[in-house]
């Protein structure tokens, strides 16, 4: 039985939390194993709609384990503000989840560094999430991070906290004038968040390597997309996950070696959206761009911020790029849906810059925002297809248009959606 890793191949949003609530039917262990809150899932299904940060998508499967593994940055108060929220709407997670005693805890300093830092930098803000994402994995790199195993035992936290609250507040207040922070009432309300959050810790990559050696499924979900990746990015303006939510970062947040891992589900939008800053080459600031923001069912708004996504023609240079760098065995496409109403639709297939022509990413942000697109032309179907379930019953023209895509990412769709509901789906080939 396999491991999956599922990831984003854009700037995220790419509703990775869609598909794998949709695969986690077949599968036994869904796991996170990067990123922070600044990722939002949102999935639609019986029992309503709910925005996930932290919990993994698979979470509503009575039947499935569910793992926060040791890549991710917990704020603790998000996750448990989530288990609250899930177990009050029906959605039982007591002795299915489980999260790693070896995770990254966000701190209270983080999120005013990060707002404070995006407030120094001015007009060359990152646009981050303002969750303290980046600076709590600055602190795990820098060695100034706390552990969930440290918040289970109240002596040592003290200890650390004793260094590490002075330190903090000798930043934000000299560096960003912010008011500082009382270190008893950090240790005391961080002691309580280790008290209600030690049912759930566990060593997950454990219970990875006893599901694989079962036979298992397991799903790794990866958060953001390759585009806001720190290595492979449009850098400055990406995310700082340490190990990356490329799929080569799967094996190191779950503890698991890279070997394990047998097939990669690159998700991408039909089309390209971004949240925050940085260049975006295909963007679109005219009435299409409005129409895929608002179009579809659930228009595009950031899942974690509610910011307006930016909104362009499918960019298949960066794609081709992601699918590359993540070792894609297959995609799957999403809010195919979207495009229904548009006459035309453009692929970019390659970029115009500083007087010649390249099908790469520039690794330079500077190159890429003075890269212009060079779009391809396919007819739009005007037709809609939400209703559609097998890929033979897609207009003529939308089936051309995935087939295009797949000819210009050299990686073959499995996987289509048509809408936010978990029946909107249409396989192509299995993936489970
Ligand atoms: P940070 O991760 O909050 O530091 O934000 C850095 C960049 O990543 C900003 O452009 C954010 O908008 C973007 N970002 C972070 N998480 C997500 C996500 O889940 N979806 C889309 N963009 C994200």
């Amino acid at each position: 039985m396999p491991v999956i890793v599922v990831v984003g191949g854009q700037w995220g949003d790419e509703g990775k939390g869609r598909v794998v609530d949709l695969l986690a039917q077949k599968a036994h262990l869904v796991a996170r194993y990067s990123a922070a809150n600044n990722a939002g899932h949102t999935v639609v299904n019986e029992l309503g709609e709910f925005k996930l940060h932290l919990v993994p998508a698979g979470i509503f499967y009575p039947d499935k384990v569910c793992l926060i593994g040791n890549g991710v940055v917990i704020d603790p108060a998000v996750l448990l503000g989530e288990i609250e929220d899930l177990e009050s709407r029906g959605v039982s997670v007591r002795g299915r989840l489980f999260l790693s005693d070896r995770a990254q805890v966000l701190m209270p300093w983080h999120p005013l560094i990060d707002q404070a830092d995006e407030e120094l930098r001015g007009k060359g803000a990152i646009g981050t999430t303002g969750r303290g994402v980046g600076p709590a994995f600055t602190d795990k790199v820098s060695r100034a991070g706390v552990r969930i195993a440290d918040l289970l035992d109240k002596e040592s936290l003290l200890q650390q906290l004793s260094f590490l609250v002075p330190y903090k507040n000798a930043v934000l207040e000299k560096l960003y004038g912010v008011k500082p922070l009382a270190l008893d009432r950090v240790h005391a309300e961080y002691t309580d968040f280790g008290s209600r959050l030690a049912p759930f810790v566990t060593d997950t990559a454990e219970l990875v390597e006893e599901a694989m050696a079962r036979g298992d499924t397991v799903l790794l979900e990866g958060a953001q997309g390759a585009l806001l990746d720190l290595d492979a990015g449009t850098y400055e303006y990406v995310t700082s996950s340490v190990p990356s939510s490329l799929a080569g970062g799967a094996a190191i947040g779950m503890g698991i070696g890279p070997t394990k891992i047998d097939f990669v589900l690159g998700v991408y939008k039909a089309y390209n959206t971004r949240v925050g800053n940085g260049p975006m080459p295909t963007e679109l600031l005219d009435e299409t761009g409005d129409l895929l923001r608002e179009g579809g069912p659930r228009p595009e708004y950031g899942a974690t911020t509610g910011r307006p996504r930016r909104c362009g023609w499918f960019d298949a240079v960066a794609a081709r790029y992601t699918a590359r760098i993540n070792g894609v065995t297959a995609i799957a496409l999403t809010r195919l849906d979207v495009l229904d109403q548009l006459p035309t639709l453009k692929i970019c297939t390659a970029y115009r810059l500083d007087g010649g022509m390249t099908d790469s990413l520039p690794a330079s942000g500077a190159a890429l925002a003075r890269a212009k697109p060079v779009y391809e032309e396919l007819p739009g179907w005007q037709k809609d297809t939400s209703g559609v379930r097998r890929f033979q019953d897609l207009p003529e023209n939308a089936r051309a248009y995935v087939r295009r895509i797949e000819e210009t990412m050299g990686a073959p769709a499995h996987l289509l959606s048509v809408g936010p509901e978990r029946e909107q789906a249409i396989p192509i080939k299995p993936i489970l």
